[in-house]
């Protein structure tokens, strides 16, 4: 078994640390409580920047808007981990290394199959990594290499293993993957075969696919990232890491929302009756998933280049409907609350018209997010502290347990 061979070493940059403080406030009217974090900023990234103020988002200083006109899932994915995008030359060998991971150990393929079939699909894909893990031959290096080569791997693997699973539950058989085919073409291909009328065959389908794992690679310390950072500041293993970031982004109020946008869209049935359900979930109190953003509180810089994808899929298969519904739902939520929708609300109804199952929608997030939570993986390590906060206790003062209890 993998152990620790030698002691945990200090940090060696250690330069942009924030001075500790010297003493912690003790009782609970002295401190300041920040609920969900919310404000909180708890360290530095180089990562991607998130700004509210211009509604904008980079990744590695490049806007994500040009990054998912100009280029494909693969090369953002060389500038989230190296910090440059890739000459041609390093992009040609970057693709090779990944398409050379693209197969499934009968190990783990017996696992997926032996798997319910009515689990949640996002449990298949955190068991998956938890089975890549236990093959970690150097769990608790802090080599940034090995990480990288453990991030390329889940990346290469998960959209086999989210094929795989689309087509179990089908009762179909594994179409193998094709080593000449890009990231989002082969999976398509996995997922709906070559036959007429597949979206893989669709260069356009292929194309606002892709988009959409460029949307969904990255976005600053989300829910998901941060919790990958908790737990690598514990000098814990990359997969590790990633099984709990699955855990954090199945949530409904993080990636889970896209498959709630869907399945509220087809609750709802006639775009016609989609005032009023709004309205009535409104007046009733509940969140309508899509909607709103921890940080973005005018509007979500992803969402213009994914509705675009959107509009663009839904005409050409005939689909307008959806567009209908999408524009009738988020007039009125904007109307009565002031609240825009957030990057799950157009890319939940695209999946959908490219007739990806709805409960795939949170595993497809997994594919391209594996990305960004990765990079914060490395960069967590690079510069590490601990990540533990402190509480305000509110609980009864201190007191003796009774002798007598009876
Ligand atoms: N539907 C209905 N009301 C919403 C809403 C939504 N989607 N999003 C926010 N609101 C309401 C809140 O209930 C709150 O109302 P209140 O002041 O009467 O209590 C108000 O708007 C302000 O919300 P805020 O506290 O600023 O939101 P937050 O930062 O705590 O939460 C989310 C952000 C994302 C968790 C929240 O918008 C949400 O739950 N959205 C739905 C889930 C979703 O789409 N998640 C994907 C995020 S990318």
């Amino acid at each position: 078994m993998a152990q620790p061979t030698t002691a945990p070493q200090a940090n060696e940059k250690g330069t942009k640390k924030a001075a500790k403080p010297e003493t912690s406030p003790s009782s609970a009217s002295e401190q300041k409580i920040y609920k969900g974090l919310y404000g909180v900023v708890i360290d530095y990234t180089a990562i991607s920047k998130v700004n509210p103020e211009t509604n904008s988002l980079t990744y590695r200083g490049y806007p994500v808007q040009e990054l998912a006109e100009k280029c494909s899932f693969e090369e953002v994915a060389y500038l989230l981990w190296r910090g440059n995008l890739p000459t041609s030359a390093e992009l040609a060998e970057f693709c090779r290394l990944e398409r050379d991971l693209r197969h499934l150990e009968p190990g783990l393929v017996d696992l997926i199959m032996g798997l319910p079939k009515d689990c949640h699909p996002m449990d298949t894909v955190r068991t998956a990594v938890s089975w890549l893990g236990c093959q970690d031959e150097d769990p608790f290096t802090r080599d940034t290499p090995h990480v990288r080569d453990c991030a390329r791997m889940m990346w290469s693997k998960l959209p086999l293993v989210v094929a795989l699973d689309i087509r179990r539950r089908q009762g179909k058989e594994f179409i193998e993957p094709d080593k000449n085919l890009g990231m989002a073409e082969n999976f398509l291909s996995m997922v709906f075969g070559r036959e007429e009328g597949s979206p893989a065959l669709n260069p356009d389908d292929v194309r606002a696919f892709d988009k959409s794992l460029i949307l969904y690679a990255e976005h600053s310390f989300n829910a998901s990232t941060f919790t990958a950072r908790v737990i690598t500041s514990t000098m814990s293993d990359t997969f590790s890491a990633v099984t709990g970031a699955i855990g954090a982004l199945k949530g409904p109020l993080h990636g889970g929302a896209n498959e709630f946008v869907v399945h509220t869209m087809l609750e709802i049935g006639d775009p016609e009756k989609a005032e009023e359900w709004v309205h009535n979930a409104l007046d009733n109190k509940k969140l309508i998933m899509g909607f709103g953003h921890r940080v973005y509180k005018d509007g979500d810089s992803r969402v213009p280049t994914m509705e675009a994808a959107f509009r663009d899929l839904a005409e050409k298969h005939g689909a307008q409907k959806w567009v209908q519904m999408y524009e009738n739902m988020s007039n009125t939520m904007y109307e009565r609350t002031g609240i825009k929708p957030n990057l799950d609300f157009p890319a939940g109804p695209a999946y959908h018209v490219l007739g990806i199952p709805v409960e795939f929608f949170t595993p497809i997030f997994v594919m391209a997010r594996i990305t960004g939570w990765t990079a914060h993986i490395i960069e967590q390590r690079e510069d590490n502290s601990l990540i533990r906060p402190l509480s305000a206790y509110n609980g009864p003062d201190q007191r003796s347990v009774p002798d007598d209890r009876g």
